[in-house]
């Protein structure tokens, strides 16, 4: 295909998205903010489901009225995330029903199978890890570890979301596998499943003030949402409570109901028995620091200081988030937009109104619709804020000017600023397996360190002497985990999800399929004349569910049929701008030929020191929309 002809094709993506969707009443029986009524509690230990033991919102819908999507009724049957798991989990079959199924999610598990095999379909799960800022206390990586061998496929995934995946545990041993993990000192609760997930942070180990506060502000974020009615630990550790002590202030913050948020006797007093309508992602960092893709996210919290770097309060955006429908034109990644700022006293509150604003209007009917971003793309920002100030009782105030966002990966050798080092190792896909688990294992066990994981799929060694960075440097690059001048630029900013074979929804391969397509790019690279060092962000993803946040790329593949992508093009190396899409369908063996005359005219046409995405975004969707008789549907 001609150059030209590429870029004549390129149009659609840049129209305007107007949301044109079916009315909503919301989750009130009545008024705006009337939540605070009377509910029935019971024991938080029974596992039953007799509808006179279930604590009811006040805030559940008149069924009759309001259609809701079967999850919510799985929801509201399964007194706080028991019924029908605990059942499932005790009989001998190999997988669990349905809504099990959709119960083990919040629970941080997921039923797969594996799509390589044929015939009877043999059950597994995956377990993901919530850490917090992706802090991994050094037992808790040995353990993964281990676990990984003994109960999963002998390798560990580190996720987008500055968490572990551990894939293949069979349902006989999820029960050893989650209780280990609770002893030490990790937790799965709510990594997958409608509520507040892992909340992200800079997962830089500085002990400088900001950074320090960001992650304080992060881990406290994480607390104020996390389940409270103690089913995870009736379920896998037979009700011990597992839990480290929370910081009052965030205790505070969860029972504080002035203005109406909470369920105040029910044992989940933010979530109550419907959680809230779809997943909810939060991150925190500090200015500058894009490290956790931070527009995103459902909410992204940035720390404000005053020129003595003392904190003083925190910018809010909301509505951020990637995932989409192939063929729905009414489902769509969107970014973060500014909500306003606020003391750093208020920020729990803050973030609580927020999270009760789409507990009570979020869809709850069709859950392609159910994420926050969907109700301020229909409301507006300026109602969504009239809404969620009257569940702060606050104004926010006007939100701080920030300076330019930079993606920091932080590979190679740094200083904490404690005197200590810490290591950032480059790791293709997060997935850890075979001689570098081995040595990870090693260094980290000999040395006791702990660990960070990045939003990006990578790990940071952390509390390293200088003494022990020359054979701690030789252990780790027998292994491959070279230092970041000798890894292909390409390799380091890239992502892929784990699509095949365990994913159910993936439509064609990913983490599978990026080595191979990342040599290609080199390849045409070179064929053009780009030089080694440039560079471009390229994620990929086997389906558009969007789970390598693939619309924030420069170069973004997101599986639409067998071997076949879309292709989007126009995100931004510090992850400022959305991507659009450019072509659909492009078959794998067809991928030289819509990226060479990209890469070419890049290269001839650029301004100086223009990047890939701006310069797709320039040239290329202007030319396109020239063309304005084909489009990209998405
Ligand atoms: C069975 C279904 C699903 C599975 C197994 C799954 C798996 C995953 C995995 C493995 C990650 C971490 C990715 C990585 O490190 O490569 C992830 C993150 C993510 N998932 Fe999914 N996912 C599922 C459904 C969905 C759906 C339905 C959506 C959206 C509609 C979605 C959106 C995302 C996004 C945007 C992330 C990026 C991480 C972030 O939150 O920043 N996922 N998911
Ligand atoms: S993007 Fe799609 S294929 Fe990839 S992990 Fe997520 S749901 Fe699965």
């Amino acid at each position: 295909m001609a150059a030209s002809t590429v870029l004549a094709k390129a149009v659609g993506a840049e129209k305007e998205l107007k949301v044109h969707m079916p009315g909503y009443g919301g989750l009130r029986s009545s008024g705006m903010i009337t939540l605070a009524g009377s509910v029935r509690a019971m024991p938080a230990s029974s596992s039953s489901s007799s509808s006179a033991g279930i604590v009811r919102a006040v805030a559940t819908p008149d069924t009759a009225v309001v259609k809701r999507s079967k999850v919510e009724l799985y929801k509201e049957q399964s007194n706080f995330l028991r019924f029908p798991l605990n059942e499932e989990l005790q009989n001998e079959a190999a997988g669990i029903n349905e809504v099990a199924t959709q119960l083990i999610k919040f629970h941080g598990s997921y039923q797969q199978t594996n799509r390589d095999e044929r015939g009877t379909k043999s059950y597994q799960f995956m377990l993901r890890t919530k850490n917090p800022c992706g802090k991994v206390p050094n037992k808790l990586y040995l353990v993964m570890d281990d676990l990984a061998d003994e109960f999963g496929i002998g390798t560990l995934r580190l996720t987008t979301r500055q968490t572990f995946q551990l894939h293949g545990v069979l349902k006989k041993n999820l029960k050893t596998v989650m209780s280990t993990i609770i002893k030490n000192m990790g937790s799965t609760l709510g990594a997958c499943g409608d509520l507040n997930r892992n909340v992200l942070a800079p997962a830089a180990p500085y002990t400088n003030k900001e950074y320090a506060f960001a992650q304080e502000t992060a881990e406290n974020i994480a607390s104020l949402l996390t389940p409270q009615s103690g089913a995870y630990y009736d379920i896998w550790v037979d009700g011990e409570k597992v839990m480290s002590a929370e910081p009052p202030e965030v205790t505070a913050a969860r029972n504080d109901n002035s203005h109406g948020t909470n369920f105040p006797e029910s044992p989940e007093p933010i979530y109550g028995t419907q959680f809230l309508p779809r997943k909810f992602k939060i991150a925190v960092t500090v200015p500058t620091d894009n490290s956790v893709d931070i527009l995103t996210n459902d909410i992204g919290v940035v720390v404000i200081s005053d020129s003595d770097g003392e904190h003083q309060g925190f910018n809010i955006y909301v509505g951020g988030g990637m995932g989409r429908t192939h063929r729905v034109e009414t489902t769509f990644p969107r970014l973060g937009e500014p909500l306003g700022y606020v003391p750093k006293e208020d920020i729990l509150y803050a973030v609580k109104a927020i999270v009760v604003t789409q507990r009570e209007n979020g869809r709850r009917d069709d859950r392609k619709y159910s994420r926050m971003k969907y109700l301020i793309s229909q409301w507006g920002i300026e109602k969504f804020r009239c809404v969620v100030e009257k569940y702060y009782g606050k104004k926010f105030e006007p939100f701080r000017e920030l300076p330019d966002w930079e993606f920091r990966s932080y590979l190679g050798w740094h200083e904490q600023g404690d005197g200590a080092l810490f290591c950032g190792l480059h790791v293709d896909s997060g997935r850890i397996g075979g001689k570098m688990k081995k040595a990870l294992r090693e260094v980290i066990e000999k040395y006791n360190l702990n660990v960070r994981i990045t939003p990006n799929q990578n790990l940071i060694l952390c509390d390293i002497r200088r003494t022990w960075r020359r054979p701690i440097t030789t252990v780790l690059a027998q292994a491959g985990l070279l230092q970041p001048k000798y890894v292909d630029p390409l390799n380091i900013t890239s992502m892929a999800c784990p699509a095949l074979p365990l994913c159910p929804l993936a439509i064609t391969e990913a983490e599978r399929g990026i080595p191979d397509i990342l040599k290609r790019v080199r390849a045409v690279f070179d064929k053009v004349g780009l030089r080694y060092n440039e560079s471009v962000v390229i994620r990929i993803t086997g389906c558009p569910n969007g789970c390598a946040r693939p619309y924030m790329a420069e170069l973004g593949f997101v599986g639409d049929g067998p071997n076949s992508y879309q292709i989007w093009l126009g995100g931004t190396p510090n992850q400022t701008s959305l991507a659009k899409c450019f072509m659909n369908k492009v078959k794998i063996q067809d991928l030289e030929k819509v990226l060479e005359p990209l890469f070419y005219n890049w290269r001839r046409k650029r301004l100086r020191g223009e990047p890939f995405g701006q310069f797709t975004t320039r040239v290329v969707y202007k030319v396109a929309l020239d063309d304005a008789t084909h489009g990209c549907r998405q």
